[in-house]
């Protein structure tokens, strides 16, 4: 198959009316999308990205009164958090009715449901009368991608577009919330959206429980290698230097950008000291890392403020796979 690169939402538009995947540009990662009413072309995402069929995919809609079509009810935190950060990083996880697929959520009741903030894909989801089913579009167990090229080297000839809209502006999933038992919201998977930012908008301090991986697969399964091909440490730099020594070795820091004695590649992820420009460039700074040639990367772990959790939580589990002498039972999953 011949994979396109272009900007033409008809072409994306039609392609996915014929039950085709599509990549699609989010403000988050692209998407590898398809008519999440279709459960055959919905079928081809977990063959092309080779993803377990139960890991469940997010439903993208246009706005709040479309996800209103899938779901029985509504959490009043969920009608504020919509209005208030839609479209934007944020999934809402739901009871589905039985429009959605098993498929889609895996069997689970719940449907998690996001309005994309990106104009092109604004622009589709308009054009067409289904909503998209869409996981990040790489291949399972690789750094998500944060620009078509990047979907170019997970996917080339194995989709037939990729609607293409430049470098995504927040760079992370979305955030994930959820509701418990007790019908108390829950943050399932720290994204885009900052826990400080929905704890503000709901007034309310709200239980942090990432116990969404996106492998929910148990270690032994996973594939040998995750994110980088590079083996990533995470942790403070001069003693992971002190440890590293001799190799080649590339480090990844926040924001200071002095020299490093024996460092063969340096990169900051934020030159503003900001946790938002950070996550804007992290995927794209550990693909770089990872084709640099060095024999490790040492990365140095975020603030503990805004987005600094949720790329924690990333470099996290890339460090867990790359370490594969210290397999740990309590550590779930991957970025997929
Ligand atoms: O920003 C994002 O969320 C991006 C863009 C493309 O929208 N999508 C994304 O999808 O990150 P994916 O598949 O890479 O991660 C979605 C996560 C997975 O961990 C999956 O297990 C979880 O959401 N998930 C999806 N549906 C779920 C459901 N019904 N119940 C529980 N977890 C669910
Ligand atoms: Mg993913």
């Amino acid at each position: 198959m011949n994979t396109l690169c272009g900007t033409d939402t008809n072409v994306a538009a039609s392609l996915l009316s014929q039950g085709e995947l599509v990549a699609i540009p989010t403000e988050t990662v692209y998407g590898l999308a398809a008519n999440a009413l279709n459960e055959e072309a919905v079928l081809e995402i977990f063959k092309t990205k080779e993803r377990p069929i139960f890991n469940p995919l997010i439903v993208h809609v246009f706005d709040w009164d479309e996800a209103k079509k899938y779901v029985l009810d509504v959490p009043l935190e969920a009608n504020v958090l919509a209005e208030h950060f839609w479209p934007g990083p944020l999934t809402l996880l739901l009871p589905k009715n039985n429009l959605i697929p098993d498929l889609v959520t895996a069997g689970s009741e719940l449907v998690a449901l996001r309005a994309p903030n990106h104009a092109l894909t604004r622009l589709l989801l308009k054009q067409i009368d289904f909503p998209l089913a869409a996981p990040s579009a790489n291949p399972s167990g690789e750094v998500s991608p944060t620009t078509a090229a990047h979907v170019l080297e997970g996917l080339n000839g194995k989709i037939s577009y990729i609607l293409s809209g430049g470098p995504c502006e927040v760079g992370l999933e979305s955030t994930i919330v959820g509701w418990n038992n007790n019908g108390m919201p829950v943050i399932y998977r720290l994204g885009g959206i900052s826990v400080e930012d929905i704890e503000n908008v709901l007034g309310i301090k709200v239980e942090v429980s990432p116990s969404i991986s996106d492998r929910p697969d148990t270690p032994g399964q996973l594939k040998s290698h995750y994110a980088t091909q590079t083996p990533l440490y995470l942790g403070d730099i001069t003693d992971l230097l002190a440890v590293h020594q001799g190799k080649q070795i590339a480090v990844i820091r926040f924001s200071d950008s002095s020299s490093l004695n024996g460092v063969a590649f340096q990169y900051v992820l934020s030159e503003h000291n900001s946790t938002e420009e950070a996550a804007k460039h992290l995927f794209e700074t550990m693909r770089r890392a990872d084709a640099s040639g060095a024999d490790v990367i040492l990365c140095e772990p975020m603030p503990n403020v805004g987005l600094g959790p949720a790329i924690n939580d990333r470099l996290k589990r890339a460090q867990f796979i790359n370490k594969t002498t210290l397999p740990d039972t309590t550590q779930k999953g991957n970025v997929q």
